[in-house]
This record gives structure tokens, C-alpha cells and sequence, in this order.
């Protein structure tokens, strides 16, 4: 039976993978969730499902979250230490915290037929925040598709740029788009330093110039 409050659905949604929370979340990666068992699509088979992107909804918290340390522990792994990898996306995270964060924030989800291919977040001063593709649909075009999301509100807002900090994986794909390297930083993290990189974009009133 789904709860009614978001925040006690993420939980229960969480625990309800497998039994242990931490078993869970350390077995990226794989799409877990109650809600891709509502499907009945075999993991392999995720990466055939038509995905649209649309506004992030209350009921999609547990999905992000999940997404979140999958895609840090797959794609990410390859450029940081696994303490580093722990300090990013911790096997308990806080529910919570993130259902604030989120709010706080504008943010599209990719859903392919109710299973979450992707999301990002944005500030209205022109900050993209955060930006994950779950790795069984890595390479396919959805973070562009969400970036791209992103970037036209920005432009419909009137914003001159688009300012990020991109992690060691991501900044091929903000070069890709045509962001510039501001600087190289190092970001505390629950007690791990990890590199990132300031990145900018600017955003002509005309996209084609
Ligand atoms: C970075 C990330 C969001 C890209 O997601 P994605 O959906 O696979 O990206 P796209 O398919 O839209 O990629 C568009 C282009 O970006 C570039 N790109 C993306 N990932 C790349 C990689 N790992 N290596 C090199 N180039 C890459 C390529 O030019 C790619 O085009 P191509 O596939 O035709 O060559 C994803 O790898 C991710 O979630 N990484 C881990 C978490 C992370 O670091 N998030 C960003 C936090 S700042």
C-alpha cells in the first residue's frame, strides 16, 4: 500500500528493496525501485523504453534519490576513489534532506513509462544543480534532452549565462554543450575532497549565435 506523504512513500520504497537500506543502495548498478517491479520490464530491456521529460512531482522522490547513487556508483566510478564515491551518494541517504532540496529548486525527471532515466535541477539565478542519468540509460541522449530543458527556461527567463560545477565525469558533456572552464576546484564532502570544475555558458538571446 503506497503512502500518501511522499517523504514516508521514498522511505518505505527504500527499505522495501531487498530488506537491508544499505544492501540497497550499494548494488548499483540496478533500477530496484517498487515502481519498475510495477512494470515487469527486465533491467535490460530499460533502455528500449520511450522517454519523455516532464516537471519532477512529489512521487517521483524515491526514484531521484535511488537514480542519484546509481549513477554516481556506475558512472562516476571510474573517476573517483570509492571513499570519494561513498562521501558523494552515502548508503543511507537523507529522504528528507533531499525532499527539501528539491523543492527549493526547479527540476525535470525523464520518465520512461514511470521508471526514471534521469533529472536535473536548476536555480532561478541561472545555477544547474544537479544533472544524473541512471547508468542502464547513460549514452542515449537524456541528460542533453534535460540540459536542453534547462537551458530554454533560462533563456526564456532572460538569464545572460548558466553557471555549473561539474564532477570529473560530467565535464565532457558540459564541454560537449559548450560550456567553459572558469576553474579547477576542490569541494568538501562529508569528509572527502573531490575535484569538480566552475563551468559557464553563455546564452545569447538567439541560441543560433
Ligand atoms: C554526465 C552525465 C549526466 C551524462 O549523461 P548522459 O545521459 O549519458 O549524456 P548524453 O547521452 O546526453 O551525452 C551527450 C554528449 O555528452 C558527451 N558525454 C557524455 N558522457 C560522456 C562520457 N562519459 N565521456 C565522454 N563524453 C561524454 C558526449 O559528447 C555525448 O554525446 P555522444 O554520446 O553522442 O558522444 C552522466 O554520465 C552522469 O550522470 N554521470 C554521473 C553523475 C555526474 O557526474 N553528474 C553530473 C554532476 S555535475
Amino acid at each position: 500500500m503506497w503512502q500518501s506523504d511522499p517523504l514516508a512513500r521514498a522511505a518505505e520504497i527504500l527499505l522495501d528493496n531487498g530488506g537491508e537500506r544499505d544492501d540497497v543502495l550499494c548494488d548499483s548498478p540496478r533500477l530496484p525501485s517498487a515502481r519498475a517491479a510495477d512494470f515487469g520490464q527486465p533491467v535490460s530491456s530499460y533502455h528500449m523504453l520511450p522517454v519523455t521529460e516532464r516537471p519532477y512531482e512529489p512521487g517521483d522522490l524515491a526514484g531521484v534519490v535511488e537514480l542519484f547513487v546509481a549513477s554516481i556508483r556506475s558512472l562516476a566510478a571510474p573517476f573517483y576513489t570509492p571513499e570519494q564515491l561513498a562521501a558523494w551518494a552515502p548508503a543511507t541517504p537523507d529522504v528528507a534532506r533531499w525532499q527539501q532540496h528539491l523543492a527549493s529548486q526547479h527540476t525535470f525527471v525523464a520518465d520512461g513509462g514511470g521508471i526514471l532515466a534521469g533529472f536535473a535541477s536548476y536555480q532561478p539565478d541561472g545555477y544547474l544543480d544537479l544533472l544524473y542519468t541512471h547508468p542502464a540509460f547513460a549514452r542515449r541522449g537524456i541528460a542533453s534532452r534535460l540540459y536542453l530543458r534547462v537551458e530554454a527556461a533560462l533563456r526564456a527567463a532572460g538569464l545572460p549565462r548558466v553557471v555549473t560545477h561539474a564532477s570529473l565525469a560530467a565535464r565532457p558533456f558540459f564541454q560537449h554543450h559548450g560550456f567553459q572552464l572558469d576553474a579547477e576546484e576542490g569541494v568538501e564532502c562529508r569528509g572527502a575532497t573531490l575535484r569538480r570544475f566552475a563551468m559557464h555558458k553563455p546564452l545569447a538571446a538567439n541560441p543560433a549565435l
